[in-house]
Parts: structure tokens; sequence; C-alpha cells
């Protein structure tokens, strides 16, 4: 948790100048859905990733169609580089030291980054810092909900940017924003087949949200911990490679596995780079869970629990056993709404309520998605804060 605390304090720094004005909080959202109103910014669109095709042009539909949001987005990452460490000097390193990196990534890694690189013109090295990037600064609310007729629903909240460049004018994160156009919904298919659909950032290859219709559905959450923290991914650019980035484990469960049970063995026994939440989704009823992992190992399963009256497990970005940082507390408000919404009356609709009430929804929000496993269904809408709200 060392490290949130960090970013947290560093971010109360940047922003209390602009003096951020209560509530933080308020009453359960109601109505919201369907999306609307000014915390809606817009839907997304789906394209297909056909994974019969070499990996290095999986991505040229989606990139070439968000070539200059994404050169935008990496100029926005430049300036923040350069703010950091004048000179360019920071960004010089990234394109002569990271370009190697992405031969030392499994396949097809590796290949679909430089793929990436090619069509969007943008060094490679840069491609490569922004796939780590996310990695490491994501904070999030994910829930997995069972209704009283046995379907399960999974939400979640991607909020990415904290600490990211505070926009005094705007009230608002420089690189949060400039990721909201870069969402989209993929299809990933095999033989002409849905194998996943998944949401995510264009040029982004590692997975955060997604679903396996009719199996599974898996959501990725930031772990801060003082026991591994970056260690596992200065290692890998040192040379010790033995454990595997986070979303790649993501993406390659949703890819290639064919069960709840086996998506949640693979989740919890993989060696990682760095901590994690899984949050893990099935088709039946009480299959849905918490993975709270270590670099090396899981540290604690939550599942649901219906004889123990657990019909949903929820996660930010803390350990469930332990209380949320006072200045960071998603979870007691997003649990608050769950509890009044009910298990009779969960749906994919009341679920969006609680994702749309503050600070479940603040200013690091870019998206909110839906996820109906028994339908194969995932909706997602970009988000939107409007002032007051939290910055995180
Ligand atoms: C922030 O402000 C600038 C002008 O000051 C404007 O161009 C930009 O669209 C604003 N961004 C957001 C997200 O409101
Ligand atoms: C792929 O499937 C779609 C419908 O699912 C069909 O319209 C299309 O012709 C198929 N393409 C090929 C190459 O089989
Ligand atoms: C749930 O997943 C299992 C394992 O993949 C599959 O055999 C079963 O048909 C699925 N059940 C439903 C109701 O889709
Ligand atoms: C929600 O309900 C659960 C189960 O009854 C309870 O443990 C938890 O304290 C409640 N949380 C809030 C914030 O109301
Ligand atoms: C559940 O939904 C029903 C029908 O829409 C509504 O009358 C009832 O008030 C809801 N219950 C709660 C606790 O929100």
């Amino acid at each position: 948790m060392g490290h949130l605390v960090y970013l947290i304090l560093a971010a109360v720094f940047s922003v209390t100048s602009t003096q951020f004005i209560p509530p933080y909080t308020e009453d359960c959202r109601k109505d919201m859905y369907p999306p609307n109103g000014p915390t809606f910014k817009g839907g997304v669109s789906w394209y297909t990733v056909d994974l019969d095709l070499h990996p290095s042009k999986r991505w040229a539909a989606v990139i070439t169609d968000k070539k200059s949001d994404l050169v935008t987005m990496i100029q926005a990452i430049r300036d923040l580089a350069d703010a950091f460490v004048p000179s360019g000097r920071l960004i010089e390193l990234v394109d002569i030291t990271l370009p190697l990196m992405a031969d030392t990534l499994p396949k097809p890694f590796g290949d679909e980054i430089k793929g990436i690189s090619t069509v969007s013109g943008i060094p490679l090295g840069e491609v490569v810092l922004f796939n780590i990037f996310y990695e490491v600064f994501t904070v999030c609310t994910s829930v997995v909900a069972e209704d009283n007729k046995g379907n399960l629903i999974h939400g979640r909240n991607l909020d990415f940017g904290l600490f990211m460049g505070w926009d005094a004018k705007n009230k608002s994160w420089i690189i949060s924003e400039k990721l909201k156009p870069l969402v989209v919904n993929l299809d990933f298919k095999r033989n002409n087949q849905t194998v996943f659909k998944a949401t995510n950032f264009a040029g982004y290859i590692g997975m955060l949200t997604g679903i396996k219709p009719q199996m599974f559905t898996l959501t990725m959450n930031e772990r801060f911990s003082l026991d591994g923290g970056y260690v596992g991914i200065l290692e890998w650019i040192l040379g010790k490679r033995d454990g595997m980035w986070m979303s790649f484990l993501t993406r390659s469960v949703l890819e290639n596995a064919n069960s709840y049970e086996e998506a949640k063995t693979r989740l919890a026994q993989t060696k990682l780079l760095a901590p994690a939440y899984f949050i893990l989704g099935g088709n039946q009823t009480g299959q849905g869970c918490i993975i709270t992992r270590s670099r090396e190992l899981s540290l604690d399963l939550l599942e649901i629990d219906l004889k123990l009256g657990r019909w949903y497990v929820l996660e930010t970005n803390y350990d469930h056993w332990e209380e949320p940082l006072f200045l960071d507390d998603r979870r007691t408000p997003a649990m608050k709404c769950m509890n009044q919404t009910t298990q009779k009356n969960i749906t994919l609709e009341t679920m969006y309520n609680v994702l749309s009430t503050k600070p479940v929804l603040n200013k690091l929000t870019t998206y909110t998605t839906l996820m109906q496993v028994s339908e194969g269904k995932l909706e997602s809408y970009i988000r939107d804060c409007p002032n007051p709200c939290m910055p995180w």
C-alpha cells in the first residue's frame, strides 16, 4: 500500500491549490441507465482483432482509426516527462532503451507492439512505455454480483491517470482526459468466431476488462504493496524474466482458459511481475471471486457465498481484510449502494447506478463496463465527473 499513500499524498499536494470542494460523496444514484446526462461522455466503438493474422498485423484497423488520438496522448506523456526531467533526456532514454524490451516480451506481445509502432509511426520505445504504464497506475472499482436467479453480473470503473498532471483550469487529469478517445471495444476472433471480448485503450495490448461469453468475466485492479511493487518490472528490464506481466496474464487467460475454474487456477498460480487483484466471475451460482495476489502466489481468495449472505464481491485497491486509506475510500460508498440495491434488484442497470455514484465515479474514471456472462454481453461507456467531484 505504501506506493498508493505516496501517490495520493503527491496528488493531494498537486490539487490542493485548486481547492476541490466537498461533497466528495453523494446519495446512491438512481435511474442513470440508459447512460445519459453530464456523467456520460459517449459510447465506445467496436473493432475486430483477428487472432489468425500475424501479430504484427492484428492491430492495424484499430490503430489506423485511432492514430491521431494516440499521437496526442503520447505527446502528453512526453510533455509530462519533460516537465519531470527537462531537456528531453527521459524520452531520449525511453527511445534508446525500451525498444530492446519489445524483443524480451513473450509471444505474441513483442510482435504486436512492433506492429502498433509501424502503423502509428510512434517510436517503438514509446509504445513499450505506454504498455508498461497501465500496469502501474490504475486505480479502479470492480464488482461481481449474483442476482436471485443465479445470473452473474460484473461491473467495473477503470480509473487511470493518478498524478499524471493535474489541469488546474479544467479540474481534470491530463492523461485521463487524453485516454477517453482511445477507449475501444474489441472482439477477438479466431476462425471467424468470437474467442473473447474486451474494453481497452487503443495501443495497449494487455487486458484489464474482458468476457469469455458463456464462461467467465475478468477484470484486473492494481494492488499497491510493499512486497513487490515495481521490483519485478525492474528485474525484467535487467534480465531476470521468470514472472508474467499482469495484464498479459489476463489476456492469455481470456484467450486460452475454457472455464471459470481453469481461469481461477491460472490467475492464482502464475508468477507475476507485480502484485494485483483479479476479479473473476463465472457462469454458475457462487462463481465470483477476488484473487489477491503477491508476485509469487495467491494470498487470499474471497468468493461469493450465498449461505453467508455474500451475494457480491467488490474490490477497489485495498486488501479486503484491511481498511481503505481514509483519503481514498471508494469501497464503503460502493458497498453501501450495493447493499441498498439488494440482491433481488441487481441488474446491469442498477450496477451502472452504483458505478455512477461519487466517489466511485471520480475524476480518474475513464470508462464504466457492464458484463453479463450468460448473454455474452459487454457494454462500455465513457464517463465524466462534473464538479464537485473527487480527484480520485
Ligand atoms: C481543458 O481546457 C482547454 C482550454 O483551456 C480545452 O481546450 C480542453 O478541451 C479542456 N479539456 C476538457 C477535458 O475539458
Ligand atoms: C464471418 O462470420 C460472419 C457472420 O458471423 C459472416 O457474415 C462472414 O461471411 C464470415 N466471414 C468468413 C470469412 O467466413
Ligand atoms: C459454463 O462453463 C462451462 C465450462 O466452460 C460449460 O461447460 C458450461 O456449458 C457453461 N454453462 C453455461 C450455462 O453456459
Ligand atoms: C453491506 O452489507 C454487508 C453484508 O451484510 C455488510 O457486511 C457490510 O458492512 C455492508 N456495508 C455497507 C457499507 O453498508
Ligand atoms: C426493487 O425494484 C422494485 C421494482 O422496480 C422496486 O419497487 C423496489 O423499491 C426496489 N427495491 C429496492 C430496495 O430498491
